[in-house]
């Protein structure tokens, strides 16, 4: 236990790697705006690039690559009192009065990245008294950024993990409200290998906690080392003996300095740079170490030590060092221990969980039991506190997109940061789902002057319940918004919108409020809006198609016919008349599928529809035409019929699925998935966006997902790139995110819909890959009244997913799709299929037969694909997903869990998987586990 494990040489294999990639990401001289992968030394305020001569730093100015808001400050004492700091001479300041300006830097997601905001106040201002504020990274308020003394600057520093591909510096005003600035900011890209990814367990996952640089220490130094001797420009201060603050010892102190230091080029590791390790404290009595804080913490520490005595050997030093709030209090320490030929050579010593708690102070004592003519020696010391908390979670990805293209398009860019966290924009409402995941609820910028069209992005937001554009000056048409199905209010009035008003308007289920008035819409107000009721669709004054009529302004109306009167109601009977006849002889026209604008709103068939149908869009069969290219790309083939590659006027990427006339599913299906998909909304269910019907043909228009299907990927031909692998995290999490789907299906819906067709095939992957989702209701059926659970219906659905209790007794419950998943949760872990007639063995024929077997041995590694095997899964989190698997596919459904318990279960798995739920020891002393990755024999 208490073997001292080195890193230093483990590094040694992976600094190869490190530099190769260093001097490749050197060469190819990336653009401001590519992910940063070294280091980014920005001056805040300053105008131009600039080599300092003393640090040799490559300062880049801060606007307008990273941040365009604020105003550029002089500092002009800071020049004699920091001679050695260029970047003190200028600072960035934000007088205006907005809560937050966020610095955007470029990122890798999923990286960790070293970020340093230094401050240097030098009373630029002429204020008199000294500012205070608050530094936020990403979501997160990370400091109270305060000052002692106008002439001494401070820094933060902090390590953390990105989360996407850009990562947020902010400044925020606190309750003194005064003026924030900043005078640099160091920003480095910490590469896999590096030191700190002995951390990572903390940084990433469920825990995502950051971390504090609170000492880093040069024993025996004298000065502050800095770029270019530590090449992320870290800085390390000098501890003198005499400073007794730190260290003191039983026996004189005396200082060891060499320049013979062997080993890696050490900055790129992370490991102290030459210069820091040449100089050392040592003594022949205990080195006490003190932290003067005065509160508990939990924090990471480093100790870095090598033999700077040329004259000594493998036996003359043995110490101990001792970490009080460590597992691994005392651990002996011999620079020879591992080598036998490490004069020199730097060594670390790396602890982390350790609680301090004042008063306790590290020692390095010598060892009693043994000769040890050499007391300790401490050449430096780092050490970070652990934030208590974790991150604050960042606005929802489709949200935090949606407003970005909002912001560019609608010049509002200078609103800077994550739209929700840590403080919301001032024109934006947030909430928190049950994940805290914040989701932008409402968007009031009436009166921004705003100019130009209205973005067609609000239609992404999900959970939007209010959007207000009225006083401005915006102009176009009024775009598609027909996906908010949570939206209760539309502000637009005093405007310059044009066009139609359009009728997908009437269909927002939840939309109550529709101004309009003083706005240029023309003629005619569709049919539906008029008609629908328990509404207030206000149009008056001010839009051209009802001129002369403007007296009659701001109706309120729970059914506009019938409060605008007689006159207005003729009008209307005629405009509708008129439209009707139209419509009827665009229809007449459309035999051939020429081109048919018009929706066939008023088709007979769509009426089988229109009460539920919800969010869904009817789209002509032109239309269709268009946004396949007339069907030119195939991405798959259901029991529907092909399904197509399509992307909308509005440049949305979409899935069209046709139905084949000749199909066994005929158009019942059809309408039954339109009804049934427009009814249910989650975001691990795909959403259909539109229809259409036309003559003969019935087409569903999907949302499109970019990766395909999880059969693609677990049995694809894995060498294209589009099927990429997936590692035993990924696949939990696709796991867990179609279980949500499903338990949506059968908990959250009423009645609850039995999905019919679970399998791989139907569950689709977006993107990132994880948050999957669960397709095709084609089969679907709802069940009737909470007391019936189940229904008969026909047999359908495919072979080896289907409940077997339902061949028998022709019965169907929500426990038939438990079964299905308990089929897809052992592929998943198996990669097998779940009828492989190819198998030489032929016990292995059926998958849950096979599994069962194995697992009822023990045998669970006999049933791990290889890639989840050589994914290092969490040994209880497989066990998890085997167990509850195997009680899915239960042959009688009453010993099957319900949905809502599969989800938990797979919940948990996903704790145990990402370290959230803790293992009981978790402090320790630095150690690789490489596990073995030869598996048995494969099925
Ligand atoms: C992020 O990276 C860490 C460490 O490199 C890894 O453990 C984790 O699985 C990654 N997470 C994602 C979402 O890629
Ligand atoms: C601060 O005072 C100095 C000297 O009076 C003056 O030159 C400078 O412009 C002032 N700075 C600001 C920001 O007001
Ligand atoms: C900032 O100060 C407030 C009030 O003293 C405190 O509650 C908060 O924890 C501090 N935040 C940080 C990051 O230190
Ligand atoms: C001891 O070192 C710390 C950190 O470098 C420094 O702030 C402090 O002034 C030093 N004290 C003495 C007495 O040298
Ligand atoms: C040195 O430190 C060790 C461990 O804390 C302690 O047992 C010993 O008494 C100390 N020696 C002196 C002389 O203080
Ligand atoms: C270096 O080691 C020798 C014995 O090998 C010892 O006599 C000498 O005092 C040591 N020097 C220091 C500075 O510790």
């Amino acid at each position: 236990m208490d073997k001292p494990k080195r890193i230093w040489k483990a590094m040694l294999t992976l600094l190869i790697a490190v530099l190769e990639a260093l001097v490749c990401t050197l060469s190819s001289a990336p653009g401001v705006w590519a992910q940063i992968q070294g280091s980014v030394f920005v001056d805040c305020g300053s105008v131009a690039r600039y080599v300092d001569s003393i640090t040799n730093i490559s300062w880049v100015p801060d606007a307008p690559d990273y941040i365009t808001t604020g105003v550029n400050g002089y500092v002009p004492s800071a020049s004699s009192i920091y001679p050695n700091f260029s970047e003190f001479t200028t600072v960035r300041y934000f007088p205006d009065t907005r809560a937050k300006n966020c610095y955007s830097f470029p990122v890798m997601p999923n990286s960790t990245y070293l970020i340093r905001g230094t401050f240097f106040y030098g009373n630029y201002d002429n204020s008199t008294t000294l500012p205070s504020f608050q530094m936020a990274i990403d979501g997160t308020i990370v400091a109270n950024v305060t000052f002692d003394n106008a002439a001494i600057f401070v820094y933060y520093e902090f390590m953390v993990a990105s989360v996407s591909n850009v990562t947020f510096l902010c400044l925020l005003r606190d309750s003194s409200n005064s003026v924030p600035f900043i005078s640099a900011i160091s920003f480095s890209f910490l590469p896999v290998g590096f030191f700190y990814s002995a951390i990572s367990y903390f940084l990433y996952g469920t825990q995502r906690k950051y971390f504090e640089t609170k000492y880093r220490l040069n024993f025996g130094g004298d000065g502050l080392v800095r770029h270019p001797d530590d090449e992320f420009d870290r800085y390390w201060f000098p501890i003198q003996r005499s400073n007794s603050t730190f260290i003191q010892s039983t026996s004189p102190l005396q200082s060891l300095v060499a320049s013979k230091i062997v080993g890696p080029n050490n900055a790129v590791v992370g490991e102290p740079p030459e210069t820091v390790m040449d100089t050392a404290l040592t003594s022949s009595g205990n080195i006490t170490i003190t932290f003067p804080d005065d509160y508990n913490y939990e924090y990471i520490l480093s100790f870095y030590y090598a033999e700077l005595n040329s004259t000594a050997n493998a036996s003359s030093r043995n110490f101990y060092l001792e970490v009080p709030g460590s597992d691994y209090r005392s651990v002996l320490l011999n620079p020879y221990s591992n080598n036998s030929n490490v004069l020199f050579t730097p060594v670390a010593q790396l602890y982390w969980g350790v609680q301090y708690t004042p008063g306790t102070d590290i020692v390095l004592y010598p060892d009693q039991t043994v000769s040890s003519p050499l007391g300790p020696i401490a050449n430096a010391l780092e050490t970070w506190e652990m934030s208590t908390n974790p991150m604050a979670t960042m606005t929802n990805n489709q949200d935090a997109i949606a407003i970005e293209e909002i912001k560019s398009s609608m010049n509002l860019t200078d609103w800077t940061g994550d739209p929700c966290v840590p403080v919301p924009y001032p024109w934006v409402t947030c909430s928190t789902d049950s994940n805290f995941v914040p989701s932008i609820t409402a968007v009031n910028l009436s009166g921004y002057n705003l100019t130009g069209p209205i973005s067609p992005s609000f239609n992404n937001f999900q959970n939007l319940t209010s959007l207000a554009l009225d006083y401005n000056d915006l102009n176009g048409s009024l775009p598609l918004l027909n996906h908010l199905a949570n939206l209760q209010y539309l502000f637009l009035q005093n405007n310059s919108l044009s066009g139609i008003i359009p009728d997908w308007l009437a269909y927002l289920p939840s939309l109550s409020e529709l101004f309009v008035w003083n706005n240029n819409f023309s003629s005619p107000i569709p049919p539906s809006l008029l008609s629908k009721n328990s509404w207030n669709f206000t149009y008056l004054p001010g839009n051209p198609f009802l001129q002369g009529l403007s007296s009659i302004s701001n109706t309120k109306s729970t059914n506009i016919a019938i409060i605008i009167g007689p006159v207005i109601g003729g009008i209307l009977t005629l405009v509708i008349i008129i439209f009707f006849v139209l419509c009827i002889k665009c229809k007449s026209h459309a035999k051939g599928f020429t081109k048919t604008k018009e929706k066939t709103l008023t088709d007979g068939h769509l009426q089988m529809v229109k009460p539920a149908h919800g969010g869904a869009n009817p789209y002509s069969f032109a239309e269709v035409i268009i946004a396949t290219n007339n069907f030119k790309i195939q991405i798959g083939k259901g029991g529907f019929g092909p399904v197509y590659y399509g992307k909308l006027e509005d440049g949305q990427e979409v899935a069209v699925k046709v139905l084949d006339a000749k199909s066994s599913q005929g158009p019942y299906e059809f309408f039954n998935e339109v009804d049934v998909l427009s009814r249910v909304s989650h975001r691990n269910l795909v959403s259909l966006i539109g229809y259409c019907l036309e003559d003969d043909q019935q087409m569903l228009i999907y949302e499109y997902m970019h990766k395909g299907s999880l059969y693609d990927h677990l049995y694809g031909d894995l060498s294209t790139s589009t099927h990429e692998q997936l590692d035993w995290t990924t696949r939990l999490h696709i796991a867990f995110n179609a279980s949500q789907g499903l338990e949506y299906l059968h908990s959250g819906c009423n009645p609850s819909i039995i999905h019919r067709d679970v399998k791989t095939s139907n569950i689709l992957l977006p993107s990132d890959m994880k948050n999957a989702k669960v397709a095709d209701f084609g089969l679907s059926r709802l069940t009737y009244g909470e007391n019936i659970t189940h229904i008969t219906t026909n047999v359908k659905g495919t072979a080896g997913y289907l409940d077997p209790e339902y061949f028998t007794s022709q019965c169907l419950s929500v426990k038939s799709d438990v079964y299905s998943f308990g089929v897809v949760l052992l592929e998943i872990i198996s990669g097998c299929k779940v009828i492989d007639t190819t198998l030489p063995n032929r016990e292995a024929w059926n998958l849950c037969d096979w599994v069962r077997f194995n697992l009822q041995e023990g045998n669970i590694n006999k049933i791990l694909h290889p890639i989840v095997k050589a994914s290092n899964p969490n040994l209880d989190a497989i066990w998890k997903v085997a167990e509850i698997a195997i009680q899915c596919v239960e042959p009688k459904a009453i010993h099957r869990p319900i949905m809502t318990k599969v989800v938990e279960e797979l919940r948990v798995a996903i704790t145990f998987q990402e370290g959230n739920a803790l293992p009981s020891n978790y402090s320790h002393s630095m150690t690789y586990e490489i596990k073995n990755q030869s598996g048995p024999k494969w099925c």
